[in-house]
Formats: C-alpha cells, structure tokens, sequence
C-alpha cells in the first residue's frame, strides 16, 4: 500500500501530537468535571472504577482510535468509510464518523459555556472579588453568574469565537507552542494548590475521600458515569483523537504516545481533586455541589492565600487555556468534513460549526436559569435538568458506544495485517494484549455496563 497523506498537514513532529493530543484531552474533564462527579458519586470506589476504565478500555481504544485515524487519513466520516472498503466491510461502518460528528456538536455547545465561566473568572478574581471570601459568598458569586443568562450568552460568545479562530488557522499553528508552554504552568499551578490544601487541615480527610474505595456508596449509575467519564476525559469515542491520529507521522509510536497522553491526563484530574477536597471538608462544603463544585471551593483558596489574586487569576486563564484546547479537538471532525466533501476552506467551515454549536449552547446556558426543571421520568435520566440530560447522552452513551465500534472495528474488522502495520509492535506480548482489550475486554466491559444499567444483568 502506497501511504496516504492528509490535505490538512501533519504533526511536526512525536512531542507535536503528545501536545496536541494531551491538550485535547486535558480540560474541563480533568478539572471541573471529574472533582464534582466524584463528589456526587461518593469519592474513591467511583475513582477506582475510572482508572481501571482508563487502563483497560481507554488506553486500548484510545491506540484503536489513532491508529485508525493514521491509517486513514482524513476526517473520521472519511477515513471510516475508506478503511471500511479498503478491509472489505460494508459502509456502515461510517456511522461511527457520524454519530461522532453529533456527540462533538453537543458536546462543544455545553463545553464552551462552562468554559465561559472559567473566562468569566477570570476576571472576577482578577478583581480582587474573591480576597477574603467566606463559603456562602463565594456561593453567592457563582449563583449570581449562573442565573443570569446574558452573561452567560457573552462568556459563551467569546469563548466559541476564540475556538473558531484557532480551528480557521488549522490546529497545528501556534497550538503546539502554546500547549508546550501553558501546559506545564497548570501542573504547577495545580501543584500549588495541592500544596496549600495540604495546610487547609483537612487534607487527610480530602485523600481518605478520594483513595478509600467505599464500594456501598457506588450505584450502577456512577459505574457509568465512571466509565462514561474515562471517554470524556480522554477525548475517545467521538472522532477527535481519530482526527488527530490522521495528522501523525508514520513513524511514531502509537502505544507509547496513547500511554503518555492518559497518564498525564490521569494526573492531572488527581491534583485537581486532591486540591479541591480538603477544601471542601476544611470549609463544611457539600461534596455532591454538583458543576458549580470547583468555582464555589477554589476562590476560598484564592481569597486566603499569600499572592491569592494573582495566582487564582493565573489558574483560571490557565483552566480557560486548557478548555480552549480541548474544544478545537472538538469541532475539527466536523470542519475537516466539510473540507473534504463540500469543497470550503477552513475559515468557513469552521464558523459555519462555531455558528451552530454557539446556538446549541443556548440549551444549556438557560437550562441554568430560566428553563431550569428536572425530568422526573425514570430511569439515568431522572432528577436531570437539560444540562444534565445533555451530559449523560453524550458523556455516558454516545462515547462509550462509539468508543466501543471503534474497538470492534478495529478487533475484529481490520485485519490483523493492517492492526500490526500500523502499531508497529511486533507480534509479541504487547501487540497480543492490545488486541485481546479491543477484542474482548474494552466491549465486554461497555456491555456488561449498559445491560447493568438496563436491568438485563445484575452484578
Ligand atoms: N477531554 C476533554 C476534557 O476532559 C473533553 C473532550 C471530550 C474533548 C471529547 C474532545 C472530545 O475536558
């Protein structure tokens, strides 16, 4: 087989795509989302489920997913549909591009408001708004940004606009300088925090919290959400890693980079909640606050410390950076799409996707105020509000389900010739385990959750 090549360029080089690839998978999954679903979820049996997930199906799939990329070469709908024909299966197979090009437009629509209240924050702490705060004005803060829409719409606003223009640029200019340097920064930062949590008194308890597995405080819904959020944070399932994976040179290692992106994307969801438990306990806080968790309990950190606004102000440009990040690798499916089959140029495409995503991101932006009401139908729905109900879609079912084609695709549908091409491992011990996990172990695993989830089984 002769090599194809991308229209849309390649990676400079290995650091290039782990950059790139850790800047997708670093963001709000890691810092905002992982500490308030673990609070919710009863802290360590639920931590214990996510990192198993992570090694056994998100690292296995996560090689799946680039390497289908690499060997295809184009937008994910593309590649699934080459690569389909190329081993000889029928063309359904492109459904995987499809539904993934959905999960990442709903996704991005409640992504970029989220991340709107980390700019938003930005400038609140920048103020000096938080010195000296107490718990129920920090409470108070937050509960006034999250009930007024019109500053939601403008947060959510510059925030999409800011992701349009990287897209429009092609995701590989300035991104990888920028991730080489701002990334580093927020382990730091994230490390300080830790640090001053450590003296908050409570750090004990905030570990305890975290690292003792409490398995009668684990529900078949948090399995889900756990496994649910092992894709999330890791980008995998939806297309972004795939598209990722079509700008990677031929040379470099798949397995050895996957490894890299998900421990240091594992690390840093760990400081994160290594940070913001103490605090929570040290401050009488509700560990199941739900999304407002980290912007209620990190400005009583901020307002306390020596150097407070300066380095809350930091942070939260830095959780903005790392959101940005990860929110190009949200709509670039969909932009290289449009590239490739209706012939426009990036800067169109692009803004046509930001256009669409900004109006989705309507839904949730009201679904904290004025359309603010709970589904009270059965089922992993019920008790959620729109925002909640756009979180499980995406989060719990359509990633894991497109995670788990991927893997069936690329167990069972590529030959074991083009697996072993691509992954360059041999056919020791390594090549061997990978495939086992996307054969066997990554969609029995996701089965076995959803018929739990569905009553059909009991564990
Ligand atoms: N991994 C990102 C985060 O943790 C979110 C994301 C999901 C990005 C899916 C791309 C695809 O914030």
């Amino acid at each position: 087989m002769t090599e194809r090549i991308s229209i849309h360029g390649q990676w400079s080089s290995r650091l290039a795509f782990i950059l790139a690839a850790t800047g997708s998978a670093v963001g709000l999954g890691n810092i905002w989302k992982f500490p308030y679903i673990t609070g919710e979820n009863g802290g360590g049996a639920f931590v214990l489920v996510y990192l198993l997930c992570v090694l056994f199906i998100g690292i296995p799939i996560m090689m799946a997913e680039v390497l289908i990329g690499r060997r295809g070469r184009q937008s994910p709908i593309n590649t699934m549909r080459t690569l389909a024909h190329e081993e000889h299966q029928h063309g359904i197979w492109q459904l995987i591009g499809w539904a993934g090009m959905v999960a990442g437009l709903l996704i991005i629509s409640f992504y970029s408001v989220i991340a709107g209240w980390a700019v938003a924050y930005v400038f609140r702490t920048a103020s000096g708004a938080f010195t000296g705060v107490t718990a129920d004005g920090a409470a108070s803060i937050f509960a006034g940004l999250v009930s007024d829409p019109e500053r939601l719409l403008a947060w959510h606003t510059v925030f999409m606009a800011m992701t349009v223009v990287v897209v429009s640029r092609g995701v590989r200019s300035g991104l990888e300088k920028a991730v080489k340097i701002l990334m580093p920064m927020l382990f730091v930062l994230l490390l300080l925090l830790v640090g001053y949590a450590m003296n908050s008194g409570k750090f004990a308890e905030g570990l305890a919290f975290l690292f003792t597995p409490d398995f009668s405080a684990l529900t078949a819904g948090g399995v889900l959400t756990a496994m649910g959020h092992a894709f999330f944070t890791l980008s995998l399932g939806m297309g972004a890693i795939m598209v990722y994976g079509s700008y990677l040179p031929k040379n470099v290692s798949i397995a050895k980079t996957s490894v890299i992106v998900a421990i240091m994307d594992t690390l840093v969801a760990l400081l994160a909640g290594m940070a913001i438990f103490p605090l929570v306990f040290a401050n009488g806080l509700e560990p199941a606050a739900g999304p407002g968790l980290i912007f209620k309990t990190l400005p009583l950190a901020f307002g306390h410390m020596a150097g407070g606004t300066l380095f809350g102000t930091l942070f939260f440009l830095l959780l903005t950076f790392a959101a940005w990040t990860s929110a190009i690798s949200l709509i670039e499916p969909a932009v290289a799409w449009l590239v490739e089959n209706r012939g426009v140029d990036r800067a169109k495409a692009s803004t046509v996707i930001g256009v669409i995503a900004w109006l989705l991101g309507i839904v949730t932006i009201m679904s904290f105020n004025s359309w603010a009401f709970e589904f009270t139908f059965a089922g992993e729905f019920k008790g959620s509000g729109l925002f909640d109900v756009l979180d499980i879609l995406t989060a719990n079912i359509m990633l894991p389900l497109g995670g788990l084609a991927m893997a069936i695709f690329a167990g069972w549908y590529m030959s074991e010739r083009s697996t072993k091409d691509e992954l360059n491992l041999g056919d020791g011990l390594l090549y061997r385990g990978w495939r086992f996990a996307v054969r066997f172990i990554a969609p029995l695993a996701v089965i076995i959750v959803f018929l739990q989830l569905l009553g059909v089984i009991k564990v």
